[in-house]
């Protein structure tokens, strides 16, 4: 029988995505920042993370696939669903649920860099080093995991339990 046993509470991603926003909004002084949800796994942690942040924020959606279902990542990366605004000049956040071989986030770090930003900086809510292949800087992380299935707050398998409202490790 799959179970789910729960790895943070609601509480602990409440507290950490608080800090997270201040410290965020404290490196970029006043300046106007544009967080990117990567769909699906971060539209959670991207509302949260918004109202953490004072003053001028923005957001845009990339729409992203690269698991496709399954427990293992395919190593392909495919856009979805492209940004809607321009953000040359733009502070920008790249905002994930999880950096895990850490494919994706290189793939669109690369992507979104030419298109000039004015700054470019990576937020997971989740980090998984032990199954990194390639290396990534994620400048702001909400936790770091050991190397399990996780699920909730975004985080799907198979579509699934991306409504739970804490982080759960799924053992089938
Ligand atoms: C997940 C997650 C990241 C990526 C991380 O997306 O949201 O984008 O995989 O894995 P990596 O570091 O090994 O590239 P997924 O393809 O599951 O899509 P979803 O967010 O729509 O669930």
């Amino acid at each position: 029988m799959a179970s789910l046993k729960p790895l943070i509470e609601e509480a602990r991603i409440a507290a950490r995505v608080r800090e997270l926003g201040a410290q965020i909004r404290a490196e970029h002084g006043d300046e106007a920042i544009t967080l990117i949800a990567v769909l699906k796994g971060s539209f959670l942690f991207l509302a949260d993370l918004a109202r953490a942040i004072p003053g001028d924020v923005r957001v845009e959606f990339l729409g992203v696939s690269s698991y496709h279902g399954g427990t293992e990542s395919s190593g392909v990366v495919r856009i979805t669903h492209d940004l809607r605004g321009q953000i040359d000049g733009r502070h920008v956040i790249v905002v994930e649920d999880i950096v895990d071989t850490g494919r994706t986030i290189d793939y669109l770090v690369k992507m979104l860099g030419v298109r000039s930003p004015a700054s470019l900086k990576v937020a997971s809510l989740l980090d998984k080093p032990s199954r990194r292949e390639i290396p990534v800087t994620v400048d702001y992380v909400g936790f770091t995991i050991p190397d399990a299935f996780v699920v909730g707050y975004g985080l799907d398998l198979g579509e699934l339990y991306r409504n739970l409202p804490y982080v759960a490790v799924y053992e089938p």
